[in-house]
This record gives structure tokens, sequence and C-alpha cells, in this order.
């Protein structure tokens, strides 16, 4: 998509390539494209040399990303090579048996939406996964059940 990658340059060229131009960025983003693809996001990561995760966060506060109604935490499942090797399967297949729904979708009570994403810039410590902002790394089918259990019980 050699237009997106030139796009997010230009935009990088007029409003800096730092932390306080992450807003505008993805603004002019949404101007031209109406909404933010993950490869968008890879793109603005690359551009600006800040993690995947920040700009999700940012887009993810700002309801960027979001076309439909997602649920109170979203979580996004890195599904990228050296997750998927490192176990990311077996992840997703936990996470749908947990939240009884599949990736794509959200639960019945508007808590939990699955999707998966393209690599979050953590490949070091995969799988890894995205609640909201909050990134989580080395995840194994007993932590994901762990932090998911958590979620549905304190928050
Ligand atoms: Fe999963 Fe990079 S491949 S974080």
């Amino acid at each position: 998509m050699p237009e997106i990658k030139e796009l997010v340059k230009q935009l990088a060229d007029k409003h800096g390539r730092n932390r306080e131009s992450l807003l505008p960025i993805l603004q002019g983003i949404v101007t031209e494209e109406r909404y933010i693809s993950d490869f968008a996001m890879t793109e603005v990561a690359r551009e600006l040399d800040m993690s995947a995760a920040l700009v999700y966060g940012t887009a993810t506060f700002y309801s960027f990303l979001d076309t439909k109604p997602r649920g109170k935490y979203v979580i996004r499942l890195c599904k990228t090579i050296t997750c998927d090797m490192k176990g990311k399967k077996q992840i997703l297949r936990t996470l749908e048996d947990l939240l009884k729904i599949e990736v794509g979708e959200t639960t019945k009570d508007k808590k939990f939406t699955l999707l998966e994403t393209n690599c979050l810039g953590w490949c070091h410590k995969g799988p890894a996964m995205l609640i909201n902002d909050e990134v989580y790394t080395e995840i194994t089918p007993e932590k994901v059940s762990e932090i998911i259990g958590d979620y549905m019980k304190n928050r």
C-alpha cells in the first residue's frame, strides 16, 4: 500500500515526528482514509520511530480505529509470524473458549471484543496482545486465563 506510506510520510513531514505529532498525524489519516488500518498504524509507528502499542493506544483512546461498536475491552492478539510461531493459535483458542466468541466478535454483555492485529513491536517477547492500550507479553494459555479472569471479575 504505497499510498498509505506516502501519506504517513507527508503528514510526518508536516507535523513532525515526535509524540505531539501523533494526534495530528492520526487525524490526518482519518481525514484522508476515513479510518486507520492496522497497516497505517504500523507505518506511523515506523515513521515516528515509536512503539506500535503507543500508536494503537492513542488511536483507540480517541476511538479513531473503530468503525463499528466494540466492547469495553478490546483485545488485540498479534497474528504476525513471530507470535504465530510462539503459540498464538493456542492463545486464540483459549480466548475464544473463555469469551465464547470468535475473532471479530463482541461478547453479548458488550464487555469484550476479540480482534487480531499485526505486529505490536513486542516480537522478542511474543506472543503479545493488547487489551485496550495495555500490553501483555509472553502470554501462555494459563496466563491469558488469569488475565481475562481478572478483567471479568474486577473491571
Ligand atoms: Fe507479534 Fe511482533 S510478531 S509482536
